[in-house]
């Protein structure tokens, strides 16, 4: 077995004079009960007898007493000019009591969307790269020899500013950047005052949620819609309103006959998740006055909007925005890479030291590293030229896609192209059950979202979500036609 590293030169040992057991003794049953629990797993390097003597202020004889009973035990082995290793195969007696401390007296109760949250979890698995997984991105090699040379050089000039606590803001210089950005491409009206840099979309719906007052917080969410929001909000103890959306996007006046006073609502007007569909004017504008009126939060999830194909584009909902309601949210997770956990909200005046607050108390800060990195990444030209190149190649990705699934599957699947994103919608049609080949496709190594799982109280519309921008083209045929395996062709 591998040495593991000296971690036990870290364990907390401790020795007390006044007891009435040896010192070699408290020694012993210390490293014994450490061994005992895992804290020191199989194979650890112990100190050697010379260091622990000096780090209790012990005699080396006691601590060499003590070693020699773990040894003769069972506990510890030694090897030769190496040192003092803790035993994989320890006393018999001692790994069932190991066995039986593993397994929790009770098994604390789940809260009540957890096997949602497993099932959206399980189904994405979106750390891996099988064809037609949701949310991943590619990163080409200019990209990437870009952000080694980037990192290389922040940490070149590693110092002083990246050792300490940052600005729990964000450092300014990426949030001039962000501002730049969302200026020229999304009409968002922003200074770099009003950005907050956070982990990404999930900690704003996490912030927002905090922050809202009052023991009944209602909140609109879409319905269908994207389901790490809802579940979010719910574990955050808020009472989600399912607001119905149709081919114009989410229902205003159903929304305000149903919960007029929600405190705010969460959005993706510039493409629904899951459906595609945009916010027409008309609703935006119906809902900025309903916003405006009750004195509501709107939340716009504007993701994955620097992937836009073609069709008319809609500035930000927020660019629209006189009565500033509007909290905009937007995510390096997609436009880079989702490992990279970082992203932005453009936030009301009124709402910046509330909510700058709130994520100090949760994390304090962004990592200064990874700022520092995107900040040299926009600033130099680099991220516009990211995302011309990728737009194109996802472009191609979703057009294969498209024409793949219509030649293969064409009398099975309705194929609705997206102007936007990184995913389409297949409905399925004469009845084929989404639920049923999301499960077989699961068989064939291939990942499809069954659409109808995102649907609330709305009729259920059944539909496969395919995304397009997390495998290489050439994976394509080959995983359509797993994928007609699935649909048993
Ligand atoms: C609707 C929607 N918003 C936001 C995100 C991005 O979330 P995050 O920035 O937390 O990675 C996703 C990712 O799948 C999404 O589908």
């Amino acid at each position: 077995m591998k040495s593991r590293p000296g971690w036990a030169a870290l364990y907390a040992f401790e020795v007390d004079r006044a007891a009435d057991a040896p010192v070699f003794r408290q020694v012993y049953l210390q490293l014994r009960s450490a061994i005992l629990s895992g804290a020191l797993r199989p194979a650890t390097k112990l100190p050697s007898t010379r260091e622990l003597a000096t780090q209790l202020g012990i005699s080396r004889s006691a601590a060499v007493a003590a070693f020699e009973q773990l040894l003769a035990e069972g506990y510890a082995f030694g090897k030769k000019g190496a040192g003092t290793f803790v035993a994989s195969d320890l006393p018999e007696p001692f790994d069932a009591m190991r066995g039986r401390k593993k397994r929790p007296a009770s098994v604390p109760k789940p809260i009540a969307s957890s096997r949602e949250l497993g099932d959206f979890v399980d189904v994405t698995a979106q750390s891996d790269e099988r064809p037609f997984n949701l949310g991943r991105t590619l990163i080409d090699a200019r990209t990437a020899e870009l952000w080694r040379k980037l990192n290389a050089r922040t940490l070149r000039s590693f110092g002083g500013h990246h050792l300490g606590y940052g600005d729990p803001q964000g450092m300014i210089e990426l949030r001039r950047s962000v501002c730049d950005y969302l200026r020229a491409a999304r009409a968002v009206r922003c200074e770099p005052e009003q950005v907050l840099i956070t982990a990404g979309t999930q900690q704003v719906i996490d912030i927002v949620a905090r922050v809202m007052q009052g023991p009944d917080k209602e909140v609109w969410v879409e319905d269908p819609g994207y389901p790490l929001t809802r579940l979010a909000l719910v574990a955050a103890g808020a009472t989600v309103c399912p607001v119905p959306v149709d081919r114009h996007g989410i229902n205003v006046t159903e929304g305000i006959r149903r919960a007029p006073k929600a405190r705010a609502v969460f959005v993706t007007p510039s493409h629904q998740f899951p459906t595609g569909v945009v916010l027409s004017m008309a609703r935006r504008l119906e809902l900025l006055a309903w916003a405006r009126e009750s004195g509501a939060w709107i939340v716009e999830d504007d993701y994955a909007s620097e992937f836009r194909y073609g069709g008319r584009p809609l500035a930000s909902l927020q660019g629209l925005d006189e009565a500033e309601r509007v909290i905009y949210i937007g995510t390096l997770n997609k436009a880079l890479f989702p490992g990279l956990r970082l992203g932005y909200a453009v936030l009301p005046p009124p709402l910046v030291r509330t909510f700058v607050t709130a994520r100090y108390l949760m994390d304090r800060q962004p990592s200064t590293l990874c700022q520092a990195v995107v900040a040299a990444f926009m600033e130099e030209g680099h991220f516009a030229s990211h995302i011309r190149r990728m737009r194109d190649k996802y472009r191609n990705q979703r057009d294969a896609l498209v024409a793949a699934l219509r030649r293969r599957l064409g009398d099975h699947l309705t194929v609705d192209p997206p102007d936007q994103g990184m995913h389409l919608v297949a409905y399925t049609r004469r009845g084929i059950s989404d639920v049923g080949i999301e499960r077989a496709a699961r068989e064939h190594e291939i990942v499809v979202r069954a659409m109808s799982r995102l649907h609330i109280e709305a009729p259920r519309q059944s539909g496969l979500m395919l995304g397009f921008s997390g495998y290489p083209h050439q994976s394509i045929a080959p995983a359509i036609t797993r994928l007609a395996r699935a649909f048993g062709r």
